[in-house]
């Protein structure tokens, strides 16, 4: 054990005991520019309990900081509310090791830790609205389903009203400080909006089911203790609204335009449907899929009311880097947008058609009619890249306005 990693204290009875991961930088797909942390938390209970735990190379970080409190040894409960391997990746070796009394996980839960892993012990299915008894304190579990894989759920400490929530009101922040309030609040606010859009934002119709239910049930939240990034504490009304606002998925005047450029046509098309929908009162963003990744892209769009998809054909197709963010749109599925395709080509010029494709497959309603020219635009055509724009801009006002 490595004596310098200490548990952060939570609560009276809580203890913080994850592992930061300050250097990873893509997340299956997502660019993680600010790194991010496991978060594994121990409940000293007469039951000492152990939620969830961390990456497999990550596992002696953990132990550590569980042996800087108590003897991991000690440990007589685990619960995994997430099977995904960032929570669960070092469990068998933790199993092995501590030889718990019981491990925890819900119905389809216990069956994703089997198939995933060689795991001997009994894992013990909960299900929605079960209580287990800590001796002095009691867990509740709630199944979420979705959020964002099937075996999800969130656990409850009732005696310290933490809701312990997995991956959702999440972050991937890596930090020395383990509260949300000890961290500036833009950057707070842009790396949770980043992981709603990167990792929530298809379950967003569920996310307002969820924040509904909580509500209804009365439950007192005192701390939302997630699986990565900062422990909310003095913040926690502040991250559900913006989750209730994010899941809503309200439009807003707002255009997100992006486009991937052979020989600069498309890219000066791409100039002038931005400069038509910023005349027409829009707040545009204009980004080249040379110099921003997707994950840049999926985030702008959390609050876009439009989105216009450029490319120039090549082989046959879209550009590559386009194929690429639109694969990452198609499967994050933003609602409510409004759209348009254009491009430019050589001599075949498929790639507007099949971005259309695209976008109607996800449901974007198509405004005015795509534009696709051969070689260069000429000041006619740009004119009507303006006028597209433009457009698109009196379209979203009248979406917007009729909501
Ligand atoms: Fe952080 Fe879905 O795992």
């Amino acid at each position: 054990m490595k004596d310098f990693y200490k548990a952060v204290k939570i609560s009276d009875h809580v203890y913080w005991v994850g592992a930061i991961d300050w250097n990873i930088r893509d997340f299956h797909g997502y660019r993680t520019r600010r790194g991010t942390t496991y978060n594994a938390y121990l409940i000293l209970a007469d039951k000492i309990t152990l939620i969830d735990t961390v990456k497999a190379p990550f596992k002696e970080e953990m132990l550590s900081r569980i042996a800087s409190v108590i003897d991991p040894m000690k440990i007589e409960y685990i619960v995994s509310n997430h099977s995904e391997m960032d929570h669960s990746g070092c469990l068998p070796e933790c199993i092995e090791m501590i030889k718990p009394e019981k491990v925890f996980a819900s119905v389809v839960g216990s069956k994703t830790l089997k198939d995933l892993f060689q795991i001997h012990q009994d894992i013990s299915s909960v299900k929605d609205g079960d209580r287990l008894s800590l001796g002095n304190m009691n867990l509740a579990f709630m199944e979420t389903r979705m959020l964002h894989w099937p075996d999800s759920m969130f656990s409850y400490l009732a005696e310290e009203q933490i809701l312990f929530s997995q991956d959702a009101f999440g972050m991937h922040l890596a930090a020395s400080d383990r509260f949300a309030d000890q961290i500036d609040q833009s950057i707070l606010e842009y790396e949770a909006a980043t992981y709603y859009a990167n990792i929530i934002l298809p379950y967003s119709p569920l996310v307002l089911k969820l924040i509904d239910k909580v509500a209804k049930s009365g439950l007192e939240l005192k701390v939302i203790a997630p699986d990565h990034g900062p422990v909310w504490r003095k913040n926690v009304k502040w991250i559900i609204e913006l989750y209730a606002r994010w899941a809503a998925q309200k439009p807003t005047l707002k255009a997100v335009v992006v486009y991937a450029t052979m020989w600069h046509s498309t890219e000066v098309m791409a100039r002038a449907i931005s400069e038509g929908l910023a005349a027409g009162g829009l707040n545009v963003k204009l980004m080249c899929m040379d110099e921003w990744h997707r994950s840049d892209v999926i985030y702008e769009l959390l609050d876009a009311g439009a989105l216009i998809i450029g490319s120039s054909t090549l082989n046959n197709q879209m550009l590559p880097q386009m194929a690429d963010v639109l694969t990452y749109i198609r499967g994050l599925r933003p609602a409510n947008l409004v759209g348009q395709a254009f491009g430019s080509f050589g001599w075949s010029g498929e790639a507007v058609g099949k971005i259309n494709e695209v976008l109607q497959g996800i449901n974007i309603e198509l405004v005015g009619e795509a534009i696709s020219v051969k070689l260069v635009p000429n000041a006619d055509i740009l004119g009507k890249c303006y006028a597209l724009g433009t457009l698109i801009a009196e379209r979203l006002h009248d979406g917007i306005g009729a909501l």
